[in-house]
């Protein structure tokens, strides 16, 4: 099956957040005009757990001004091995950190229902509370792709698994890299030179 067409599917980024945890998605949708949303949480996700037992989350739009190392720790790290928040600026609203680093803004919201879709979980929710604080562009999921030439790890749900290149993946962010490598490489999401880049078992 031809999957890269699956990137002409436009998406969002954003940082889900609640309590001191939270995670890298692409996945919101606003679903009713009634104010419910949807996001799509992988089930081993540390994030995934936590929304589950606080019932609440807060959604930050990731804008093109967005640090690209939000995206590294964020969207490549665990909340199980590390403090993601550790390095950043940030706010608490309601017990929930909620990152200040050149953002749109957030949405507050309050879980409603989950439902189980195959390796992940979707959960709906309903908007309590939201604000806008700057005015910059929304990052897409393909300016992610193009411009910053990131990746999804293999828990995003648009992970697209290509085998027939080499592949090579950061060992300090995760990023990963598809093709040859010049000996001036250096990582475009944390700025390593090639030494720490391994080649994936994939490649
Ligand atoms: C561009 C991008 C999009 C992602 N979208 C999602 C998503 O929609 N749902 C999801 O569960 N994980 C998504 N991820 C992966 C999580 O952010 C990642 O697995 C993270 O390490 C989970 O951290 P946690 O274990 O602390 O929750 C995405 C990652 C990236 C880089």
């Amino acid at each position: 099956m031809m999957k890269s067409i699956l990137r002409d599917i436009t998406y969002g980024m954003y940082v889900v957040t609640s309590k001191n945890f939270g995670c890298i998605i692409n996945t919101l949708t606003q679903v009713s005009s009634s104010a419910l949303v949807t996001i799509s949480l992988n089930k081993d996700n540390y994030t995934n757990k936590v929304i589950k037992e606080n019932k609440k989350f807060i959604v930050s739009i990731i804008s093109e001004k967005t640090n690209p190392n939000i995206i590294s720790t964020f969207g490549f790290r665990s909340s199980k091995d590390i403090d993601k928040f550790e390095n950043f600026d940030y706010t608490i609203i309601d017990d929930t950190k909620v990152l200040n680093e050149n953002m749109l803004g957030y949405i507050e919201c309050e879980v409603i229902d989950i439902i189980g879709a195959d390796t992940h979980d979707i959960f709906i929710a309903k908007i309590l509370n939201t604000k806008k604080e700057n005015d910059y562009t929304p990052m897409t999921y393909k300016y992610y792709h193009e411009v910053i030439k990131g990746t999804s790890p293999i828990k995003a749900p648009t992970y697209i698994e290509e085998t027939d290149e080499e592949i090579y993946v950061c060992d300090v962010c995760g990023y990963v890299h598809k093709g040859t490598m010049s000996d001036d490489f250096v990582c475009p999401i944390c700025g390593v030179d090639k030494s720490h880049f391994k080649r994936s078992i994939n490649g």
